[in-house]
């Protein structure tokens, strides 16, 4: 889908899309629209119950004395609690409802009044369309590639989408670092949607490379070889029943400045989980939990999507994103349960349970992680537990930190962008739950508070001084139930625009 900016409000045909708010008042630009149209806005709304409520919208087909072939009224709501987010969401209805419709073509003459910041000032006009046109962008994505039949049935045949807007230069300029973050959504969903068979470690690592090497970022794959050289025993334990290489990949963007002595400034680090299948291994899944478990590699997803977006859009930030490919399978060279791995650390775990296995991937890569980059502050994202989903659904990430600060600011970012978190505790009483007979720690607490354990677990390897907060995403990294009209896919991309909004809002120089 083409989306443009242009100030001309006069010609082109196809859907002619203007506003009201709440309580029914038409914006100028409907009210022209209403004048050219010889009052159609007006007869229509006569006959039907539109209030100008959020998502509301009136249809006029065919009007007399203007060139489009519909006229689509939509509804903003209250001014008050019109923002950012809002009109992505109305972006992609109306895109949505034009899909339906099967237009080709659409102009948006919305123009919505500028809206208060929280804290004060205002989001001037050229942001607002900006983010129309991301939502609207956002809807546009479809993961179709495996349909060979009926293909006219799942046709998208709305091409383009003019917005009109009185200044087109900031509106374009907004909106190329969204166009950015878009790119980084659609590669996650891509990649999470992606099945197993097609999408391994190895293929993953491909084609992280081919997507950000292009783009001026530095990409390292190490395989079993280089791995076992180095000590990655909790990494490769998991791995070890699959018959796909495992792999780690180290993506580094340089954007930010140097330190005195020429080197680069300490890096904002972000690590993903990586599971591109969990079977469970040995301790094997029942069917219906297995199902969907080609998305446990949504973490290692997200990492490699935003590493896209703040390269695309050029963020003046260094950034690093490490994430630990495996597949998690039973053959007879499998990881056993009584098990015990030598992690990179040097720390040894007594492995209770081969399904607990994302946070011995994670083990390495946040010890690798941490020696190496020595980062400003890590991050770390997987789907990590079933018992988080139990806990926050699908409308909050679990999040668990040392350090308060980067918690209010994840929060802050999630709150605007909408993906957003929710604070758990980490806490003593909790690590004792992972204490082993035999090693220094067992892979799972037993019994309730899961992801609190699993979330204490990766806390033992987080050394002295590093900042960090670890987000379990299992209950938001895909969708199975009603789809938000932002996300039409299973994949969600969750945590592109998160992070990405965190490195603008703190972290870029
Ligand atoms: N990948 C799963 C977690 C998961 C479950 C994600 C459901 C999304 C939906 C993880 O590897 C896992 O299997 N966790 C176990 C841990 C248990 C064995 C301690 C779980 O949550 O059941
Ligand atoms: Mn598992
Ligand atoms: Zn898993």
């Amino acid at each position: 889908m083409q989306i443009s900016f242009v100030t001309n409000a006069a010609a082109g045909d196809g859907a002619w899309v203007v506003g009201a708010m709440e309580g029914g008042a038409l914006l100028p630009s409907a009210v022209r629209l209403d004048k050219a149209s010889g009052g159609a806005l007006t007869r229509a709304l006569k006959y039907s119950r539109f209030t100008g409520k959020t998502g509301q919208m009136l249809e006029v087909l065919a009007p007399a004395g203007v060139k489009a072939s519909r006229l689509l009224l939509v509804g903003l709501g209250k001014a008050e609690s019109l923002d950012e987010k809002g009109l992505e969401t109305l972006g992609a209805q109306i895109v949505g409802r034009l899909y339906t419709s099967g237009e080709i073509a659409a102009r948006f003459e919305i123009d919505p009044p500028p809206t208060s910041k929280k804290g004060g000032g205002k989001v001037k006009k050229s942001e607002l369309a900006a983010h129309l046109a991301f939502g609207a962008k956002l809807k546009s994505y479809a993961f179709d590639k495996y349909r060979t039949r009926n293909l006219d049935e799942y046709e998208k045949k709305l091409k383009t989408v003019r917005i009109v807007t009185a200044d087109v230069a900031a509106a374009k300029k907004a909106h190329a670092g969204l166009a950015a973050v878009a790119e980084g959504i659609f590669l996650a969903r891509d990649l999470v949607n992606e099945p197993p068979n097609i999408l391994y470690p190895a293929e993953f690592a491909r084609r992280a490379k081919a997507q950000l090497s292009k783009l001026g970022v530095k990409v390292e794959i190490l395989g079993e070889a280089d791995m076992k050289k180095r000590g990655f025993g909790a990494l490769l334990g998991v791995g070890q029943g699959s018959d796909r290489e495992s792999q780690l990949v180290v993506m580094q963007w340089n954007g930010g400045p140097k330190s005195k002595k020429g080197k680069n400034a300490a890096p904002v680090a972000l690590v993903g989980k990586g599971v591109c299948f969990d079977s469970g291994g040995l301790s094997i899944k029942v069917g219906a939990g297995m199902q969907g478990m080609k998305g446990d590699m949504a973490g290692a997803a997200c990492v490699t999507g935003t590493m896209l977006a703040l390269a695309t859009r050029k963020a003046k930030v260094n950034a690093v994103g490490v994430i630990g490919l495996v597949e998690n399978m039973p053959d007879g060279g499998a990881f056993r349960p009584d098990d015990v791995l030598t992690s990179l650390s040097g720390q040894t775990i007594e492995v209770l349970n081969t399904d607990a296995e994302g946070r011995l991937v994670l083990a390495d890569a946040l010890t690798y992680t941490q020696r190496r980059f020595k980062p400003k502050f890590l991050i770390d994202l997987a789907t990590l537990t079933g018992a988080i989903v139990q806990t926050l659904g699908y409308e909050h990430a679990g999040i668990f930190s040392n350090d308060d600060q980067l918690v209010q600011r994840v929060q802050a970012a999630g709150r605007y962008t909408g993906e957003r978190v929710w604070q758990l505790p980490l806490d003593p009483f909790y690590d004792k739950m992972i204490r082993s007979k035999i090693a220094d720690m067992k892979n799972i607490g037993g019994g309730n508070s899961g992801s609190i354990t699993a979330a204490q677990f990766l806390l033992r390897f987080i050394e002295k001084g590093t900042v960090w907060a670890h987000l379990d995403i299992a209950g938001v990294a895909w969708q199975d139930g009603e789809q938000k009209p932002t996300i039409p896919s299973w994949g969600t991309g969750w945590g592109v625009r998160l992070l990405n909004r965190l490195v603008k809002d703190h972290y870029e120089a």
